[in-house]
């Protein structure tokens, strides 16, 4: 089996998958912008050939390029797990007559009016929303919505330039935010909990499924800075609050024209018990989410992946032994860390049920956690009981402290 990987080395995550294709016997042909020499050798044992291109996001350019590349050599698979990239690979497989997800089904992914006209066909409960391509177009869409209402580009990602706007006189200060945004999406603000549905598919039906909580609601941890955002798997996934997200995840698939390997959706649980759309990504999620899903059932869901792809078999065990929680940390202070606080009476207490400890040390120069969500560090901590991994992780949210200076 010959698969084309599109970015297998960044986002980091990439290279596991670029291991799991190997790993299940694809000859891996990987395409990216990273320089030929400064593929590190551990990622460069699983290509069995590589493309640099110059600026993988320039997606005409990539076409020509692969293609040219590809001449005489023949192909079995074209995919890529990192969102940008999702409609070149699906324009790749259709030039070169590949199974996989059509350009059309792909932008259903992309687009978030185009994913929400979709799903709203099929007879789901999705937001009220509006494709716009002015300031006009906004405010009438706003008129038409009203308040409060959220205001995001259609492509957005990691809640860059998502606003909650609660009134006219509000969205006219950030009608100049957006400017650099060519289409925006307006959409009925839905108020309640926010969780995610994630699966690994085959032919559209999934052969793992997985729900996270996030705590809080992501347009949150991206707009205050000392909250130290935290994102629990949910170990026992048959309680009936859940069923309805569930249910509704599992239509949304069939209603976008899913077919093989990951996706990320995320949904609203309002008071009232009712499942609302979010959006959906088919690919999987950022964050160390597969992490987290890996620790959830003790699996390697990056090469279960790969077996996908090439075998279109899901062997691991979807048995969920924990509930599985990430808590990412934010210094106070800036330039680089200085201390941390907490650690050692932390992993005094919650160490044997800690997975995987990644807090920056100090010396380390701060991420903007603006740009990425693992923030300053991160900690996994898992249990088999929800209330435990709750309590674990929020003590890591309260009492693990990071400065800067
Ligand atoms: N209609 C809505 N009602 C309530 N909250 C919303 C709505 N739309 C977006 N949000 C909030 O903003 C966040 C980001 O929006 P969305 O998920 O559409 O964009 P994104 O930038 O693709 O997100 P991601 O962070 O998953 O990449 C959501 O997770 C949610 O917290
Ligand atoms: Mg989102």
């Amino acid at each position: 089996m010959r698969v084309v990987f599109l970015a297998p080395l960044y986002p980091p995550e990439m290279q596991q998958y670029t291991r799991g294709l190997a790993e299940v016997g694809a000859e891996v042909y990987g395409v990216a912008d990273t320089p030929r020499e400064a593929v590190p050798q551990h990622v460069r044992q699983y290509l069995h050939d590589y493309l640099q291109v110059p600026r993988i996001m320039d997606e005409n350019d990539v076409l020509e390029r692969v293609t040219a590349w590809l001449r005489g050599k023949t192909v079995d698979r074209i995919v890529t797990n990192w969102e940008p990239l999702v409609v070149l690979a699906a324009k790749l497989r259709e030039r070169f007559e590949m199974p996989g997800m059509s350009v059309d089904v792909a932008r259903g992914f992309r687009d978030k009016q185009l994913m929400k006209e979709r799903v709203r066909a099929a007879g789901l409960r999705v937001p009220k929303s509006a494709r716009t391509r002015s300031e006009t177009d906004v405010l009438e869409a706003a008129e038409e919505i009203g308040y409060p209402l959220i205001l995001k580009p259609i492509d957005g990602a990691g809640s860059a330039n998502t606003y909650k706007v609660r009134s006219q006189k509000e969205l006219l200060t950030v009608l100049p935010k957006m400017r650099g945004v060519p289409e925006a999406i307006v959409e009925e603000y839905i108020e309640g909990e926010e969780f995610t549905f994630d699966t690994v598919c085959i032919g559209g039906k999934p052969a793992f499924e997985n729900v996270a909580a996030y705590l809080p609601k992501p347009l949150e941890m991206r707009t205050v800075e000392w909250i130290s955002p935290v994102i629990i798997t949910v170990r026992n996934m048959l309680q009936p609050k859940l069923l309805p997200g569930i249910e509704l995840g599992r239509r949304v698939l069939g209603a976008l024209g899913m077919d093989d390997g990951f996706t990320h959706m995320e949904w609203y649980l309002t008071e009232k018990g009712e499942a609302i759309f979010g959006e959906i990504g088919c690919r999987p999620g950022g964050a160390c989410l597969v992490d987290q899903m890996n620790y959830t059932c003790d699996i390697d869901l990056f090469r279960e992946w790969a077996n996908v792809i090439c075998h279109r078999t899901f062997s691991a065990s979807t048995t969920r032994k924990y509930n599985a929680g990430i808590v990412f940390k934010r210094a106070m202070g800036q330039g680089k860390i200085s201390r941390i606080e907490g650690l050692g009476a932390y992993m005094a207490e919650c160490g044997p049920w800690v997975t995987e400890e990644r807090l920056l040390r100090p010396g380390t120069p701060r991420r903007n956690w603006k740009n990425t969500l693992l923030s300053d560090g991160y900690v996994h901590v898992r249990h088999p009981s929800w209330a435990e991994a709750h309590r674990m992780a929020f003590m890591a949210a309260t009492n693990i402290r990071m400065f800067a200076e």
